[in-house]
């Protein structure tokens, strides 16, 4: 494939943009330089770097962040910097999306993709994938919380109770909860219904994919094969 559509299928803009870096010497391959836009690479593993930063050739982008506080996870945010401005151009240029929203005082993991199928597969409640929140309640947890949570709480709005997959008092005020649905609020309006406030909440899986310990909050990483796997929905690509 030829170099200027290679660096457009990633995101680097129009076919003029892609003829125009090239040109001018800001894309390099294996370290070389490549100044011209017809060159000829093969797609798969191709590697490249523009303007020293490295790059992959991806076919579909997967990728997860450690949101923090104080983001929009919105494209027109009203009141918060966006998410997306935590991403670097190309990823946005190529249509990455978040998977499903978290609130704008949300922290933790968030995951990204251009992947259509695997993003509906994550968020679908037919699909059933574990979400797993850590919550920070104003009020001591008790067991009568617990068994609200694990038995099913009335939602306004909602016409069936639902109910958390799994539920682990962590200390006197943090609460372990995974839900398999992503509606509006609704760990907070969960926990309020069992009695309690949501003062602070942090994701910490999807699926059996942990945010690892070490990605600082605002970074973001390439998710592998074997993450994937763990996170148990299937893409376009499978
Ligand atoms: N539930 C909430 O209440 N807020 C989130 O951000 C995610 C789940």
């Amino acid at each position: 494939m030829q170099l200027e559509r290679l660096l457009r299928a990633q995101g680097f803009g129009s076919k003029a943009d892609c003829r125009g870096l090239v040109r001018q010497g800001r894309v390099s391959v294996d370290g070389v330089v490549c100044d011209d836009p017809n060159a000829d690479f093969s797609p798969a593993g191709f590697a490249f770097a523009v303007d020293g930063v490295s790059w992959r050739f991806r076919d579909k982008v997967y990728l997860a962040m450690n949101k923090p506080a104080h983001f929009e996870c919105s494209h027109q945010p009203r009141h918060h910097p966006s998410i997306y401005t935590l991403l670097p151009q190309p990823l946005v240029t190529r249509d990455v999306q978040a998977v499903g929203r978290l609130d704008e005082d949300t922290t933790g993991l968030l995951l990204f993709t251009d992947d259509g199928q695997f993003n509906h597969n994550c968020i679908s409640p037919k699909k059933k994938v574990p979400k797993v929140y850590d919550a920070t309640v104003k009020h001591p947890l008790d067991s009568a919380q617990l068994e609200a949570l694990l038995a099913g709480v009335v939602l306004n709005d909602e016409p069936e109770p639902i109910a958390a997959m799994a539920c682990e008092i962590r200390s006197p005020h943090v609460l372990r909860l995974t839900v398999t649905e992503g509606k509006y609020h609704l760990v907070k309006r969960m926990i309020a219904a069992a009695g309690n406030r949501v003062e602070g909440l942090h994701r910490v899986a999807i699926g059996g994919f942990e945010l690892p310990p070490a990605l600082p909050l605002g970074h973001w990483m390439w998710l592998t094969a074997a993450d994937l796997e763990r996170i148990g929905v299937r893409g376009a690509a499978a």
